[in-house]
């Protein structure tokens, strides 16, 4: 009975002293932690904070200086506008048939197409200039949309200029069609075509552009017509301002 195994009060004191070794051990790390604590500090978060701070300080010079270049161009025009002199500026006309307007028009005169005596006749087997086709072909994109790429009507929205007697038949109407726009039913190879819409004027476009535009029509889509001259539509300049046409206007087909 000489062996410290074998004696319970020594195995009992090495457990408490293991035991004390083993929470001082503790404290003093608990210790050492609180006196050399540092604060936390992340390098990114550092960085990100910085470049946040850079990048609003550019925004906001850049909010100053387009400020800044919105007022001197708003008081430029501003300044234009007041200087400028009204001059006479001519009014697209846009009046429907049967509106009152179109009334009040047709008590102060005629408003079926007038045709000038000295209108200039063109030959019904006079040649088409290629160069002029190749023109209308590319202006007839202004109509596309309402009459089809193929020229056989949009529903609704357009006739069929392909086949259509009307543009076979006097370019007098055509040339009127296009100072004056049009609106109402009209009858286009046996169909009678209500169009929700009407055709507007298009007399922005020059007389060239007009012979252009209708001799490409004319000619194409299986259409065979004599070409239309420029000194034609400058002879029905006198329909620009009229209200919209009638279908039942238009010059009776020969
Ligand atoms: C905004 C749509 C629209 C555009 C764009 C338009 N038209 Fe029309 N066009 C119409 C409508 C709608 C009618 C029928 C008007 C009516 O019934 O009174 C019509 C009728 C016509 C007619 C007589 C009817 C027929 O089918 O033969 C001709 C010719 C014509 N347009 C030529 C043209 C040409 C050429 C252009 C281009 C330069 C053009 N249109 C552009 C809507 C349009």
């Amino acid at each position: 009975m000489d062996s410290a195994k074998d004696n319970p009060l020594k195995r009992f004191s090495s457990f408490w002293l293991g035991l004390i070794i083993f929470a001082s051990f503790g404290l003093l790390s608990l210790l050492l932690g609180l006196c050399f604590k540092k604060p936390i500090n992340n390098a990114y978060d550092e960085h990100n904070a910085n470049r946040r701070q850079e990048i609003r300080t550019e925004v906001d010079a850049a909010h100053a200086g387009a400020r800044k270049a919105a007022v001197k161009s708003f008081e430029k025009v501003g300044a234009t506008l007041l200087a400028a002199t009204v001059g006479a500026v001519e009014k697209p006309e846009f009046i429907l048939p049967g509106s009152a307007m179109a009334k009040e028009k047709a008590a102060a005169g005629n408003t079926g197409i007038e045709v000038p005596a000295d209108f200039p006749k063109v030959a019904a087997d006079a040649p088409v200039d290629p160069a002029m086709m190749d023109e209308g072909k590319v202006l007839y994109s202004t109509c596309l949309a309402c009459h089809g790429p193929d020229a056989n009507g949009v529903l609704n929205l357009g006739p069929p200029l392909a086949g259509s007697e009307w543009v076979a038949g006097p370019v007098e109407n055509l040339i009127a069609i296009q100072l004056r726009g049009m609106f109402g039913p009209i009858e286009v190879k046996g169909t009678t075509y209500t169009p929700v819409a009407p055709m507007a004027p298009l007399a922005f476009q020059t007389d060239d552009q007009i012979a252009a535009v209708l001799t490409y029509v004319r000619n194409s889509f299986g259409n065979k017509a004599s070409p239309v001259t420029a000194e034609q539509v400058k002879a029905m300049r006198g329909e620009v301002g009229k209200p919209m046409l009638n279908p039942t206007q238009l010059l009776p087909l020969k």
